[in-house]
């Protein structure tokens, strides 16, 4: 038997950081489906969660972003051999990138490092293709540093997550058109579930022959742009579409005077990177880019995995997206009997997703 399915058999001890998060607790319930045992890291929080994160393994609360908090993980997980990080600044501003996205990653990389562990998983993003926002330089300088680390490594980049292009559908429930910024059907995206994600990222840690690199990916298709998803949502309400359109320029509106007002006052400095995020979002594909044209391109997007965004907003409109916030729970809630063969929690039936 080659020694990657060796490995992909074994029940291996991963330590995950961001196992808290919407993809951290997807990753969680992945690996134990699997029959890997999991050590999540997560700071004090929400009771619910951390009960939820010792079904598969221990969790140890501590702030990840102290070094001399995270260091002691080495003596308590001696075992740990792939470290997987979901770790992401929750506002996306500039400090708290920084603190998060950057520096947490480090200290959790040292603190894998001296348990022991040979491997490292980093969930990132596709736009960082094209870095013109903070956040993205934080990112790219800690995948810098994890390629130079010497431990082998997967950086995962993944398009949009379905829970992402949700946001509308309240709207839309209450009778109101679905907003679009600027001219034409806006840019294209490859969106992809929770789990498809999770699953993905769990096949990068165990896999041997595919390591040292960085994986784009996106869930099965096809790629929508927002006018798409829009007439989606609207054949799947039974309505007729109804959009409105918003011209670009209302981010640099609002993002100017703040920008100006942040020269002196940080935190409207903070908020003025929240608007030039908006119009990034309302503007830059979020798909593989050739780097040789400058072109996006969806055919070119490696794809993965089953859930199709229309199943997902199906399974909205009927139930509401409580669920998605609790993705994790809501998996783990069904019956033993739906678990597949490979012990990966079974695919929520086609009426609820
Ligand atoms: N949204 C999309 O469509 C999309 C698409 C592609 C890539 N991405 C990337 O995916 C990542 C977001 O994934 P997600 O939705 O799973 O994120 P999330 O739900 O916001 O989870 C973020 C995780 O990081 C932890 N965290 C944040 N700040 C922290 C701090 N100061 N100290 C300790 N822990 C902290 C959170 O802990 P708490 O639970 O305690 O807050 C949580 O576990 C980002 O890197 C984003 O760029 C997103």
């Amino acid at each position: 038997m080659p020694f990657h399915i060796l490995w992909a058999n074994r029940r291996t001890d991963v330590m995950l950081a961001g196992a808290s998060g919407y993809i951290g607790r997807a990753v969680a319930a992945e690996f134990a489906g699997r029959g890997h045992h999991v050590t999540s890291v997560v700071r004090r929080g929400d009771p619910t969660v951390t009960r939820y994160l010792q079904r598969f393994g221990p969790v140890y609360e501590l702030d990840v972003t102290d070094a001399d908090s995270v260091a002691p993980l080495a003596l308590k997980r001696p075992a740990v051999r792939v470290a997987v990080s979901c770790l992401a600044s929750r506002s996306g501003e500039p400090a708290d990138a920084w603190r998060v996205d950057y520096q947490a990653n480090v200290n959790f990389l040292e603190a894998a490092r001296a348990a022991g562990a040979t491997r490292f998983v980093l969930l990132s993003a596709i736009c960082v293709q094209n870095p013109r926002l903070e956040f993205q330089r934080a990112k790219l300088a800690f995948e810098a540093k994890l390629a130079a680390s010497g431990l082998s490594y997967a950086i995962v980049r993944p398009t949009a997550y379905f829970k992402s292009l949700a946001g509308q559908i309240p709207r839309l429930r209450q009778g109101k058109p679905f907003v679009l910024f600027g001219d034409g059907p806006g840019p294209a995206c490859l969106p992809i579930s929770e789990r498809d994600l999770a699953s993905f990222i769990v096949d990068r840690s165990i896999d041997e022959e595919r390591w040292n690199g960085i994986f784009p990916v996106g869930g099965p298709g096809p790629a929508v742009t927002p006018q798409a998803r829009g007439e989606m949502l609207f054949r799947l309400l039974g309505r007729p579409a109804r959009f409105r359109r918003l011209p670009l320029g209302i981010f640099d509106a609002v993002g100017a005077p703040l920008s100006w007002l942040g020269r002196g006052i940080p935190s409207l400095a903070a908020k003025a990177e929240l608007a030039r995020i908006g119009r990034f979002y309302a503007t830059e594909p979020m798909l593989l880019k050739d780097p040789e044209t400058g072109r996006y391109e969806a055919h070119r997007t490696p794809a993965h995995g089953e859930d199709t965004l229309e199943d997902f907003y199906r399974h909205v409109i009927a139930q509401g997206l409580g669920g998605q916030e609790l993705g994790a729970q809501a998996i783990f809630s069904l019956p033993a009997g739906r678990r597949g063969s490979t012990g990966r929690p079974g695919r929520r039936p086609a009426a609820r997703q």
